[in-house]
């Protein structure tokens, strides 16, 4: 029996996906790092192996012939020795390696909307270097190059919740015009669901958007008007904000945003809005629909 092997299933994408095989009934086995990550997945009846793919030492053996492996494994900021190229690009060279030794059927890699080689972005410019591992490895694969996914509980989506909810008005960086494509984790879910279903019919790259563009500064308004607040916006120029997040990044370990980011709401995130209608016949949900289905 094909057995679904997740990287990177603690995380948010990679919650919804155990939930959502399980409830299917495919068999699951989990790659995580930390004890109580393995315990929340082996509770949710997934199989789970203790591993780091930047370790390859760690990966000997975890994959079988009949395996489907999902790689979700990916960092939005670097901290430490977890940096973009050690996960995304060396990271992702580990599991590949493991998944050719083992001769699995198929190899699933989720990557970003706007990976670019030549990015200034490290995040975009690793991702797009672990793409090109994926397709030179001779694996059967699939790849997603998703916008922002969002859906209970994103972490994008978390920090403007909190934002409209604490702040009486609501500040916009810069300009906030660039345009994402935001899609509901249920349709990401069931477009991964057609490749798992039938891999042959999806040996490519694709898009994954939502059908509408909407700018930084419509998506907290929207969100704002979902949980019943009418907050004012003001802009705050993007120069200050940089230099802000240049300061809190030298005294934080954790800081609530990185000049990375803020650059990253500078440039366009967006794809056909047809895209998923196009390829797997999903029609996704609108950002006002999805958010009235998780946020209330
Ligand atoms: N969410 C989005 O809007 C979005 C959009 C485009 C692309 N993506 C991509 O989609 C993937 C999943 O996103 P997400 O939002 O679910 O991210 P997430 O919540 O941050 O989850 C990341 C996952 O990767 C795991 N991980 C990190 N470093 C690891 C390592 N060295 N070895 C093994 N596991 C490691 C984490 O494990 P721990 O729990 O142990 O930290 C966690 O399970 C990422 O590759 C991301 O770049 C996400």
């Amino acid at each position: 029996m094909t057995l679904i092997f997740i990287a990177g299933a603690s995380g948010f994408v990679g919650e919804h996906l155990v939930d959502y095989l399980i409830a299917r009934g495919y068999a699951v086995k989990c790659l995580a790092r930390s004890g109580k990550k393995q315990k929340l997945l082996s509770s949710k009846g997934a199989a789970v192996v203790s591993g780091d793919i930047t370790d390859p030492g760690t990966l000997k053996g975890v994959l079988s012939p009949d395996d489907f492996v999902v790689h979700l494994v990916g960092i939005i900021e670097e901290k430490r020795d977890a940096t973009f190229r050690s996960v995304h690009r060396d990271g992702t060279a580990n599991l590949v390696a493991e998944a050719r030794r083992a001769g699995v059927r198929h190899f699933f890699y989720q990557s970003a909307l706007g990976a670019d080689k030549a990015s200034w972005s490290g995040y975009l410019k690793t991702k797009a270097e672990a793409e090109e591992i994926v397709k030179q490895s001779g694996l059967r694969h699939t790849i997603f190059r998703p916008s922002l996914i969002i859906g209970p509980w994103d972490g994008f989506t978390r920090k403007l919740v909190d934002m409209v909810k604490l702040s009486p008005v609501l500040p916009i960086p810069g300009e906030g015009r660039a345009r994402f494509q935001p899609v509901y984790i249920k349709d990401w879910l069931a477009c991964l669901g057609k490749v798992i279903e039938t891999p042959d019919a999806f040996v490519s790259t694709y898009d994954i958007g939502g059908p509408e563009q909407l700018s930084y500064r419509e998506m907290v308004e929207k969100l704002s008007k979902a949980l019943g607040y009418s907050r004012p916006s003001f802009t705050i120029p993007m120069g200050l904000m940089k230099f802000g997040a240049s300061v809190l990044e030298k005294v934080l370990p954790a800081p609530p945003v990185t000049s990375d980011q803020l650059r990253l709401l500078e440039q366009d995130n967006i794809c056909d809005p047809k895209s998923l209608e196009k390829n797997f016949g999903v029609v996704p949900a609108t950002y006002e629909a999805a958010l009235k289905e998780f946020i209330s």
